[in-house]
This record gives C-alpha cells, sequence and structure tokens, in this order.
C-alpha cells in the first residue's frame, strides 16, 4: 500500500516535472523519490495559453481603438466644415433656399447620431479593458505566487508574456484614455468620483516578503528623454536607504534597473517613512537627521534639506511609524503634509516653492493624522484615505485648496493587501500609485466633469 502511494507520488512528481528519462509503467519498484516542492508546470502551461488568447482579445481592442481615433478625425473634420458653412450661411442668409438649410440641419443631426454611436462602442470597450485586466491581474497574482513559491526561472518566461501583455494593455488604456479624456494636464474637471479596481504590477524588487516598506512609480515631471522612467524603493524597515530608477516598464518588471542611487555610504543622507515623490529626476523625503525635508537630486546626486519649523515628528498616519512629512505632486507643483503639536495632531498642507524648496503657503485641515491611511494630492485637492476593513480603503475626506473648504466623501476602494505605506498621485498619467505589502499597486481615476461637484455628507 504504502509502495503504491510512493509510486504515485513519485509519478506525479515525474510529470510534474516532464522527467521523460523514467517511463511511468516500469518505474513502480520505485524509490520514494520526492522533490522537496513539486512545480505546477500544468498551472504554468494553462498561464501561457490564457496569455495568448488575451493578447488576441487586446489586439481586437487596439484596432477597434484605431478605428475610434480615425472616426473621431473624421468627424471633427466634419464638424469643422459645417461650422465654417454655417458661419457663411448667417453672414448671407438670403443667398441660401430652404432646402439648403435643411441639408445643413440633416448633416448635422447625422454627426449628432455618429457620435452617439462612437460613445457607446468606445463604453463598450471600455468593459472589455476593464475584464481584460481583471484577468490579466488574476495570472499575476498566480505568477507571483509561482515565482515565490518555486524557482524564479522557471516562472521567468511566462513572466516575460504577461509583461509583453500588460505593455500592450498599459498601452490600449492610455490611448483609450485619450479619447475618453483628452485632457491630462488640465483641471478643468470635478472631484473624485471613482476609484479602480487595484492593478498589480509586481512584487518588490528584492523578492523579499520582508520588504514591505517602500513606493514606486513615476516621475511626475519627467526631465526630456526619461518620459518613461519608473523608480522604486523599498526595504525592510521604514528607514530609506536608496532609491532605483528604470529605464521604462519593461525593465522596471525584469528588475533590470538603469540606477541605484545610495543614500548611505560615506555621509548619511538617509530618510525615514515611505512618503517620498520623484519630480523632475528628484527624490523628495522626510530626512531623518535632523528632521526635515530632504531633496535628493538624482542628476547631481547631491541633498540638501530644510527645516519645517512647525512640523512635529509625534503624528504619523495610521498604517506606520516616522510618516510625519508627506510629499505629493499634482498639476500644480509639488507639496507637502504633515501634523502640528500646535494644532494636536491635526494635518496641514505646504506649497512648496520648488525654486527656493521652501513653503510658499500652508493650509489648515481639520483631519487627525493619525486616523488617516494616506494623503495625495489631485489638482490643488487634498484627499485622505483611511481603512474601512482589511480589503476595503475609502477617500473619506477632500480639502480644496482654491476654496479653502474641506468635505467628507466617501469613495471605497478595493486594496489588495490590509497594510499599505505608499499613496500617490501622478498628474502625468492620473493614477493613484500604492506600494501595498510589497506589492506594486495602481488605480485609474475617475472624475465628475462638474468643477466644484463632490458627494457631500456634511
Ligand atoms: C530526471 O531523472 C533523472 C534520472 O532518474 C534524474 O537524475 C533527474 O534528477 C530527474 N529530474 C528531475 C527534474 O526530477
Ligand atoms: C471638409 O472640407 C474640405 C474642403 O472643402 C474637403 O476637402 C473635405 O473633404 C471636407 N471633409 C469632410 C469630412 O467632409
Ligand atoms: C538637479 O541638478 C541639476 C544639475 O546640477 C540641475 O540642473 C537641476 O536643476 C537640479 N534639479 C532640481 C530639481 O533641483
Amino acid at each position: 500500500m504504502i509502495t503504491i502511494l510512493f509510486c504515485l507520488l513519485f509519478l506525479r512528481a515525474t510529470l510534474a516535472f516532464r522527467n521523460e528519462t523514467v517511463s511511468p509503467g516500469q518505474s513502480c519498484t520505485c524509490e520514494a523519490f520526492l522533490p522537496e516542492t513539486v512545480f505546477p508546470m500544468g498551472e504554468l502551461e494553462l498561464l501561457e495559453k490564457s496569455s495568448v488568447q488575451i493578447s488576441h482579445k487586446l489586439e481586437l481592442e487596439i484596432s477597434k481603438i484605431e478605428m475610434f481615433e480615425s472616426k473621431l478625425t473624421i468627424y471633427m473634420e466634419k464638424t469643422l466644415n459645417l461650422t465654417v458653412l454655417i458661419g457663411i450661411m448667417e453672414n448671407n442668409p438670403d443667398s441660401y433656399t430652404e432646402l439648403q438649410i435643411q441639408e445643413v440641419k440633416i448633416q448635422i443631426k447625422q454627426i449628432e447620431a455618429l457620435v452617439v454611436e462612437l460613445k457607446a462602442s468606445i463604453e463598450l470597450s471600455s468593459t472589455v479593458l476593464v475584464s481584460i485586466r481583471k484577468e490579466v491581474t488574476a495570472m499575476i497574482v498566480i505568477l507571483t505566487q509561482l515565482e515565490t513559491t518555486y524557482d524564479k526561472n522557471l516562472v521567468l518566461l511566462t513572466r516575460r508574456e504577461y509583461i509583453k501583455l500588460q505593455e500592450k494593455l498599459e498601452e490600449c488604456e492610455r490611448r483609450h484614455n485619450e479619447i475618453f479624456n483628452p485632457n491630462i494636464g488640465s483641471c478643468n474637471r470635478g472631484f473624485i468620483s471613482r476609484v479602480s479596481k487595484p492593478i498589480i504590477s509586481h512584487l518588490n524588487a528584492h523578492l523579499n516578503a520582508g520588504h514591505r516598506y517602500g513606493g514606486w512609480g513615476k516621475d511626475s515631471n519627467p526631465l526630456a528623454g526619461s518620459e518613461n522612467m519608473y523608480w522604486y524603493s523599498g526595504s525592510s524597515s521604514t528607514l530609506v536607504s536608496q532609491v532605483s530608477v528604470y529605464a521604462d516598464y519593461y525593465r522596471l518588471i525584469m528588475r533590470q534597473s538603469m540606477k541605484t542611487h545610495e543614500l548611505y555610504t560615506s555621509r548619511d543622507w538617509r530618510g525615514v517613512g515611505n512618503n517620498y515623490i520623484v519630480r523632475g529626476n528628484t527624490l523628495y523625503y522626510q530626512y531623518r537627521e535632523p528632521f526635515s525635508m530632504g531633496k535628493y537630486n538624482m542628476t547631481s546626486q547631491t541633498a540638501v534639506y530644510r527645516v519645517v519649523p512647525s512640523a512635529s515628528n509625534r503624528f504619523s498616519y495610521f498604517y506606520s511609524a516616522s510618516q510625519n512629512l508627506d510629499f505629493a505632486a499634482d498639476e500644480n507643483g509639488l507639496w507637502v503634509t504633515y501634523a502640528t503639536d500646535a494644532s494636536n495632531g491635526r494635518m496641514s498642507l505646504g506649497k512648496i516653492d520648488e525654486e527656493a524648496f521652501a513653503l510658499k503657503e500652508v493650509y489648515e485641515t481639520n483631519i487627525y493624522k493619525p486616523s488617516v491611511g494616506n494623503t495625495f494630492m489631485v489638482c490643488g485637492v487634498l484627499y485622505a484615505t483611511r481603512s474601512v476593513d482589511i480589503k476595503t480603503e475609502e477617500i473619506f475626506y477632500a480639502y480644496d485648496t482654491h476654496t479653502r473648504k474641506e468635505s467628507y466623501v466617501s469613495i471605497p476602494f478595493e486594496k489588495f493587501q490590509e497594510m499599505y505605506v505608499y499613496l500617490d498621485y501622478n498628474p502625468i498619467d492620473q493614477k493613484l500609485y500604492m506600494y501595498n505589502d510589497g506589492y506594486y499597486v495602481s488605480y485609474h481615476l475617475w472624475f465628475h466633469q462638474n468643477k466644484n461637484k463632490a458627494q457631500l455628507l456634511i
């Protein structure tokens, strides 16, 4: 009985490794050979197959988007032509017959109908993209599990396929987003209305479950030629000792950094708190000693710091210690949030003059920093999050620096793991970047069409 059991186990192990040297039939007198981990080849093959399928679906979506783009160009030209024609007619109303005017009206109706049709197809394609995104995310989770449990090299090939897939998806979403939302960089829209499902890109570059502290993202004001650059910093503690930069998304996922900047060598430029951002190839972070705002220029590879007199290091965010100064960048520039002793831990928001690297304006809010998960800025509005449960986070607060008004809102979103130490918005792609217990996670955002419209709860 035991021999048969071992035999079955052995067979399973053998088949799993596709070991051709042992033929299953004759090896039943086998010794009890059990590899430590049975590599799930089947699962990997399944992943490869679905990668191909998803890739086909994406090709289809890309061709649709190309069609949308060309249709849009034609509609725009037609609208332009009609506008010109109507202008001419208005100037000489008497020289046109009723028939000619009817003709123009019909043309306008036609364009209207075409626009409605295009809108419907774009919406349909948007749902398809969301479902593809879900599939890819599920696959990445499986891949990451395989990668942490089994030999990394065996998973590598499949991972490459998935990176290509993700890149294709990114491109598809970007172009789709451009049709929907051509105003990246503009702030002519309302508050955030919705946050997408979490998009998981990666597990920390150190491939180490202990690296729960860190951050990742893109430069919010990239130097010319560095538009595709990504950065990552991670650690097993809240100390910030290095930051790595990657030429593009592919290299980020392949863990092929362009350079790793060490903040702790013969001198000590280390930071704490993982609330940094990268802007203009410069890391803005909480300087460790003295407690101050730090600025490490990755171009000149030098650091400077500025003490914020009223900032207190007694108040951190909910999930992690030492998060006293949190940097953010949006369409309007660079910001820092902190709490003060005078306000008993309520948050202040400072606008940073980037040239002088000094606060030029301070806004006082009424939220108590230790209850806040994290904050980020979009178009001069501070958003604060808090935990709802282990899978759900919520944007619960917004402070508009234009009106100096605050409002309580409720925009729940899913998180992948319970704890996160990093959350920031990037105005370049209007996405949120999160470092969620070692995972690189991002979110798309939706905004209210009308300015000044928020879902007010008070
Ligand atoms: C395949 O079989 C050979 C010969 O029995 C053995 O040396 C080798 O370790 C096996 N490979 C795996 C991956 O189990
Ligand atoms: C717009 O007008 C130009 C010049 O009259 C013409 O060549 C072009 O075909 C028109 N475009 C459309 C889409 O009707
Ligand atoms: C970083 O250093 C470079 C080279 O000295 C300089 O041109 C650039 O303005 C600096 N960037 C910032 C944000 O200070």
